[in-house]
């Protein structure tokens, strides 16, 4: 797909099915989210990719409020240093569009309890979790959102 194609394509996907992700598709977002930019080349960043169906699903029951999350085959936790969520995000959007370039869908999802997911999975009390993303094929085409005009967006001086 052309870049602008991946970026337009992209979708909040709230309904997957529940054929598993192949390794090799996965293999390309792991790449995605190693190749983003930080601060000072830092990588302040661990991102769990977890498949396993009870260790998602007991997730999903202790620390999400959506039952969606339920169906998708794979749950990306994004686990950082303090205050480094801003390349978090920068990781994470890398591999968002490179799962769109995939076929697959994803969710960006702030809304759920850390304490649980941190529990579940061992993360230790210095890293923050700033935002879990499920993966896998969408069960659903939601149409574009609309969004601002690049004039109200944009300033050019
Ligand atoms: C930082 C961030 C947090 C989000 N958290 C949630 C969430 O907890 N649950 C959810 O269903 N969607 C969540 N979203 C998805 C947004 O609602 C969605 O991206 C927005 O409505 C635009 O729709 P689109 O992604 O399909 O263009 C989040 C998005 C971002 C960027």
């Amino acid at each position: 797909m052309d870049f602008m194609e991946v970026i337009a394509k992209r979708r909040a996907i709230r309904k997957y099915k529940k054929d598993p992700v192949p390794d090799e598709k996965l293999v390309k977002l792991y790449e995605a989210l190693r190749l983003a930019p930080s601060g000072n080349n830092r990588q302040p960043y661990k991102f769990i990719f977890v498949k396993d169906e009870n260790t998602r699903h007991e997730i999903v029951r202790r620390a999400c409020h959506q039952d969606f999350l339920y169906d998708a085959p794979v749950i990306m936790i994004a686990c950082c240093e303090q205050g480094r969520a801003f390349d978090t995000a920068i990781a994470v959007d890398h591999m968002v569009l490179s799962a769109t370039n995939e076929g697959l869908g994803t969710c960006w999802v702030g809304w759920f309890e850390r304490e649980p997911v941190r529990e579940i999975l061992g993360i230790d009390s210095s890293m923050e979790i700033p935002i879990l993303v499920p993966i896998g094929y969408a069960d659903e085409c939601p149409e574009a959102k609309p969004r601002k005009s690049i004039q109200e967006l944009v300033k050019v001086i």
